[in-house]
């Protein structure tokens, strides 16, 4: 794919097709909405179909991890992508490792930016946070998948002042990086490719992209806090297992596999110590 041909136009359906023409999802853009993962349970509880993908410019009630809020002014890129995988919850654990392989292949192709994860879900460019992804599964009956959502956020011609103050000094966009505005629809394509590309492989070649998600997760090989609830734990991060845990080592020598939580990487946002 090339770069940018017309940077500075706006997020639209057919810019997007512009740059992917057969794509076989069904693209719908939309202007503004609370949150794009909210728009696909929605059209799910509605029974769209597989590969509904929901585009938008600007959430007004964006959701990250941990129940977080996930700012989203004007200038970045919000997408979920509905999908109905044939298998067990179960068997679906690594598809926020996968997604975040998928984000990072999308900007390199798209932007040309070498991107970095840190663990699990956050797309950073030197210790900057420039995009976070919040996967959300629902069950149907015998604990198969009814769906899967995966919302992708990316700073892209993202005005860093838009940001709350909290966030703006551990954040960057792409435009900011690259020097130059970034091509939306240009973006959206390459991402809505590797998205449907990690489809594809998402129960064949599990550990091919886990592998890929080890050697761009900056977490691993650093010393971490990990926080749960109210107890923190310093350990380090030696890799990551088949479900996409980070496996970590406490000081006091004993391992295991983190699923979930928070894990912070010394030097980085806020953990200095
Ligand atoms: C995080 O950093 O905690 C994850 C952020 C995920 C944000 C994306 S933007 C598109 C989709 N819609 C949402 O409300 N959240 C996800």
């Amino acid at each position: 794919m090339e770069y940018a041909a017309a940077p500075q136009e706006n997020l639209c359906a057919e810019g997007i097709l512009s740059h992917w023409g057969n794509c076989p999802w069904q693209v719908r853009v939309l202007d503004r909405i609370d949150s794009t993962n909210n728009e696909a349970k929605r059209l799910a509880a509605q029974g769209a179909p597989h590969g509904t993908a929901i585009l938008t410019g600007c959430q007004t009630g964006g959701r990250g991890r941990l129940g977080r809020q996930f700012a989203s002014p004007k200038g970045g890129l919000y997408l979920s992508v509905l999908l109905r995988p044939k298998g067990q919850l179960s068997d679906l654990l690594h598809l926020t490792p996968m997604a975040a392989v998928a984000a990072r292949c999308a900007i390199e192709k798209s932007c040309g930016l070498q991107t970095q994860i840190k663990w699990t879900n956050d797309l950073v460019f030197e210790r900057q946070k420039i995009g976070g992804i919040l996967t959300e599964l629902a069950s149907g009956a015998d604990s198969m998948a009814e769906y899967a959502i995966i919302g992708i956020g990316i700073n892209c011609n993202t005005d860093l002042q838009d940001l709350p103050p909290d966030v703006r000094p551990m954040a960057a966009s792409l435009g900011q990086i690259a020097g130059r505005p970034v091509d939306v629809n240009a973006l959206a394509a390459a991402l809505l490719a590797e998205l449907f590309l990690m489809n594809e492989q998402l129960l064949t070649r599990r550990s091919q992209w886990l592998e890929e998600y080890a050697s761009a997760c900056m977490t691993i090989g650093k010393t971490v806090q990990v926080l749960r609830g109210e107890t923190r734990r310093r350990a380090f991060a030696y890799g990551i297992d088949e479900q996409g845990c980070l496996l970590v080592r406490y000081e006091n020598g004993e391992e295991a596999a983190v699923s979930s939580g928070e894990v912070s990487v010394r030097g980085m946002y806020r953990y200095v110590e």
